[in-house]
């Protein structure tokens, strides 16, 4: 069998630290021959680290060269839509990373050029393939939790990724750092609530970063039948990303990170079943943790970006269905948009409450 042949765009921290990984690991279907950066350096550098062959400074150079597959786009958002067309105009398959673009027009441009040129899009939403996220939507789908009645997200990203950073792109994005990690907390509702109809926000500014908009955000998405209620903050120098799924007859608390998924059940507070509850819950988090020692024990631990790269290159390969349409990549960016709409009707009602 051929391998799929892959380039990458943006040789930052994202593609040094899971992308790049991601195609070395899958390098019996897949050889990654070439990366892209602005910054030559930081390029050549990356491509030293893990035997790359060859850099380049200019993507039309760099796709005329070395005729790839796949483009895959690790460069900030604000560049998306435009290196996303490039690559697909030539024939390439892209990968890009989240957000797909800034706005929903420019997820229409991608969504008509895959379209126009015959090619694929994913959009890479990593969290969807944390172990624990896979199990809790077969869980819920299989009716394990009865019938699905809310959700609730916390992700908690260290103050020094991107508040404390001036020069971080991130607070160019419309709404602050949310443009960068709200994504996650967008695409992992739509799993479970879809269509989300409307949102309401609360943005706070704790820290003294002149630069960083706001580093506390609390966002509850409203769906037909179920709403999920989100925290999402920057304040601390503690990683989290947890997500609870609460149904009609149990409730299923996710620890993505952490790599386990609770199923409890308490329909009574006795004491008696509250400690049975408990123990089996305990019980659980000491299996998933072993589960998870196993499968690195065996080197059959894939992370969130092996899945998708995997998932994506098997697609080319076997001209199967996208591991995550541009279509769902369209509407994640629609709902992010609605919050940070939100977030500027908020400011300006603040902006003429001040002035009244
Ligand atoms: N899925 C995830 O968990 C996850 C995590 C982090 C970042 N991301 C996403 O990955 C993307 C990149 O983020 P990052 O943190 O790696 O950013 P970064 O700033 O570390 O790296 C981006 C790189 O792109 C390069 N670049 C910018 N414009 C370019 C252009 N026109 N041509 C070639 N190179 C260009 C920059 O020089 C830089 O090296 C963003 O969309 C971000 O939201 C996703």
């Amino acid at each position: 069998m051929t391998r799929v042949k892959a380039a990458i765009v943006g040789a930052g921290l994202i593609a040094g630290k899971k992308h790049i990984p991601a195609f070395m690991k899958h390098r019996s279907k897949v050889e990654l021959t070439a990366l892209c950066d602005l910054n030559q350096e930081g390029a050549r550098k990356l491509a030293t680290e893990f035997g790359v062959p060859r850099v380049y400074a200019d993507i039309g150079e760099m796709i005329e060269k070395e005729k790839p597959d796949l483009v895959d786009i690790c460069t900030p958002p604000q560049t998306h839509v435009r290196l996303a067309i490039e690559a697909m105009k030539r024939g390439c398959h892209v990968l890009i990373e989240k957000p797909m673009a800034l706005t929903v027009a420019e997820c229409d441009q991608i969504v008509d050029a895959a379209h126009e040129y015959g090619v694929k899009v994913c959009v890479g939403h990593s969290d969807l393939f944390y172990y624990p996220f896979m199990e809790a939507r077969e869980l819920v789908a299989k009716g394990t939790i009865g019938e699905l009645r809310g959700m609730r997200i916390f992700l908690s990203t260290p103050t020094n990724y991107m508040t404390s950073q001036e020069n971080h792109w991130a607070h160019k994005l419309p709404g602050g750092v949310i443009g960068e990690s709200g994504p996650h907390i967008v695409y992992m509702t739509l799993a479970f609530i879809n269509p989300v109809r409307r949102v309401s926000v609360d943005a706070l500014k704790i820290l003294d970063f002149p630069w960083s908009k706001y580093d506390d955000y609390r966002i509850n998405l409203i769906g037909d039948k179920a709403a999920c209620s989100v925290t999402l903050s920057y304040t601390t120098d503690q990683w989290a990303a947890r997500v609870d799924l609460m149904g009609s007859t149990g409730i299923l608390s996710l620890d993505l990170e952490g790599m386990y998924l609770v199923n409890s059940r308490r329909p009574t507070l006795k004491a008696v079943p509250v400690a049975l509850s408990i123990l089996s819950e305990s019980g659980q988090i000491v299996q998933n943790l072993m589960a998870k020692g196993m499968r690195l024990a065996a080197g059959k631990y894939d992370n969130t970006h092996d899945i998708i790269v995997s998932r994506f290159v098997d697609a080319i390969a076997n001209d199967t269905p996208s591991p995550v349409s541009a279509e769902e990549g369209r509407e994640a960016v629609r709902v992010l948009n609605m919050i940070v709409d939100k977030l500027q009707q908020n400011e300006q009602l603040n902006h003429e409450t001040m002035g009244a």
